[in-house]
């Protein structure tokens, strides 16, 4: 389906983040379980990932999995894990013939070995795939990245590889796991919550954020197009004054 008319090809964002929030609340509504809306939230990650490689979106990263969400039940963490693999291993296909590439980011050791292998083993099968690329946030945590980041610059400090005064913010992004994406111009967030929830915290530093009511699975595409428009309406001045910005 054509892509809405309003939407200035010149002016899309490279890179859009989606915080996905909603699908226990959604399952709830329904008296279902939380597992359910998990389920149905497949579908619209699907219509996410199909607009916005039809649009010509480069990026575009999903966070499905954070640090804090292996806290949640058993039942709930074991359902989302299969529910992984599952889609992983069902869509590799649809990926490689739209041209999408597969990257996952986060403490992905941590997984489990059936996940992690579904992951591996579809990121290979889509490397060459250059239209787009997804990234997965699975068990991934802003401050964890960080954190990481910082030993490993402390480490290259210690061994006399790094002198302490060469550090700049390039150092910085070159440690964390998005090295080579560049940072995301629009954030979205699904469920009517205003928060980051440890998310890209380094890399949304400008990034325009945008907030839906719309729980995850009633996400479609519209409300994806609806999201850039917005954005394209909105002037980024990055600390400058409005007349710069036009000059
Ligand atoms: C947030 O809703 C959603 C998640 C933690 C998981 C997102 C996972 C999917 C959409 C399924 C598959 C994804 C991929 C990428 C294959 P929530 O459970 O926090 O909802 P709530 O805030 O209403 O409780």
């Amino acid at each position: 389906m054509a892509i809405d008319t309003r939407i200035n090809q010149s002016k899309l964002p490279k890179h859009v983040a989606v915080i996905m929030d909603g699908n226990g609340r959604w399952a709830k509504q329904r008296g279902k379980l939380r597992t359910f809306g998990h389920g149905k939230g497949v579908k619209a990650v699907r219509e996410t990932v199909e607009t916005a490689a039809e649009m010509g979106i480069e990026y575009l990263t999903l966070y499905a999995f954070s640090t804090e969400n292996w806290n949640r039940p058993k039942f709930e963490v074991n359902a989302l894990m299969t529910l992984l693999v599952k889609t992983i291993n069902k869509e590799t296909k649809t990926l490689t013939e739209n041209n999408i590439r597969l990257n996952a980011i986060g403490d992905l050791q941590s997984l489990p070995s059936s996940c992690l292998k579904e992951l591996n083993e579809a990121i290979e099968k889509t490397k060459g795939n250059t239209r787009m690329t997804l990234t997965l946030a699975l068990s991934y945590s802003s401050k964890w990245e960080m954190t990481e980041a910082i030993k490993a610059i402390a480490k290259n400090v210690k061994s006399g590889k790094l002198d302490v005064e060469a550090i700049n913010e390039s150092t910085i992004d070159e440690h964390l796991c998005t090295l080579g994406i560049p940072d995301p111009e629009l954030l979205i967030r699904t469920s009517g919550e205003h928060r980051i929830s440890n998310f890209l915290l380094w890399q949304i530093a400008y990034a325009e954020l945008y907030f839906t009511d719309k729980l995850w699975p009633d996400f479609e595409k519209i409300d994806f197009e609806a999201a850039i428009i917005d954005y394209q309406g909105r002037e980024r001045r990055f600390g400058k004054i409005s007349e710069q910005v036009s000059a």
